[in-house]
């Protein structure tokens, strides 16, 4: 049955992520500081920086509810330049997603589930072997501002709530608080041949 072999499918990929987690990976100095986590942590930087430094004209420009289209329009454009600049992939992620194009590859599950919840500044940065890539998570934290559009919905402004109703039905990512783990940015990156 399709269904079933969608779930074992599921599941295999769920435990391969778990055997991938190598004892000695996590804090391991030489993993932790080769030249590709070192590329990888660069570009999530520039990453990051590029989508705040949007996001903070979009809201002083457009308010939070126009913010939010710019959001929509320029994340996913933001990251595939910095990707082509990097040569490799990256993006965000989260456990509760807006948009769930920005949906987790299988191997970052098991991490987004353990991180789900938590203070950020508890969640530490995940360094996994891939086969021919090496992964690398860097945890997100949410910061004060974030609540704008992520905190409480009863705290929203009308017109942000009535944005995110039509352009994300399926939103997920409210009810943070600040300080809390709100998602990974995370780069896949190829090892030198
Ligand atoms: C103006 C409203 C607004 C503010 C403020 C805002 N976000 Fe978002 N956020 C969005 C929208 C809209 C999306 C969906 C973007 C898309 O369609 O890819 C999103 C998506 C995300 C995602 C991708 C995962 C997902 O849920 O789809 C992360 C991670 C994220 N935001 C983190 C943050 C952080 C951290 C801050 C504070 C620095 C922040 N956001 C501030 C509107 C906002």
């Amino acid at each position: 049955m399709k269904g079933n072999r969608w779930l074992r499918s599921t599941v295999g990929l769920f435990v391969l992520a778990l055997l991938w987690e190598i004892p000695g990976a996590y804090g391991d100095e030489a993993v932790q500081t080769s030249p590709a986590v070192r590329r990888a942590e660069q570009a999530m930087e520039a990453l990051q920086q590029r989508l705040q430094a949007r996001l903070r004209t979009a809201l002083e420009e457009k308010g939070p509810a126009g913010a939010v289209s710019v959001c929509r329009m320029e994340a996913k454009e933001l990251a595939r330049a910095v990707s082509n600049e990097a040569g490799f992939e990256l993006g965000r992620t989260s456990h509760k997603l807006r948009n769930p194009a920005n949906a987790p590859r299988a191997w970052v599950i098991p991490y987004l589930e353990r991180a789900a919840g938590q203070s950020a500044s508890s969640v530490r940065q995940v360094v996994v072997d891939l086969g021919d890539r090496i992964g690398v998570l860097r945890p997100i934290a949410t910061a004060g501002p974030c609540l704008i559009c992520h905190g409480a919905p009863e705290s929203f402004d009308p017109a942000l709530r009535d944005e995110l109703a039509k352009l994300y039905p399926a939103d997920r990512a409210t009810g943070f608080r600040e300080g809390e783990f709100r998602g990974f940015f995370w780069a896949e990156v190829p090892k030198p041949k």
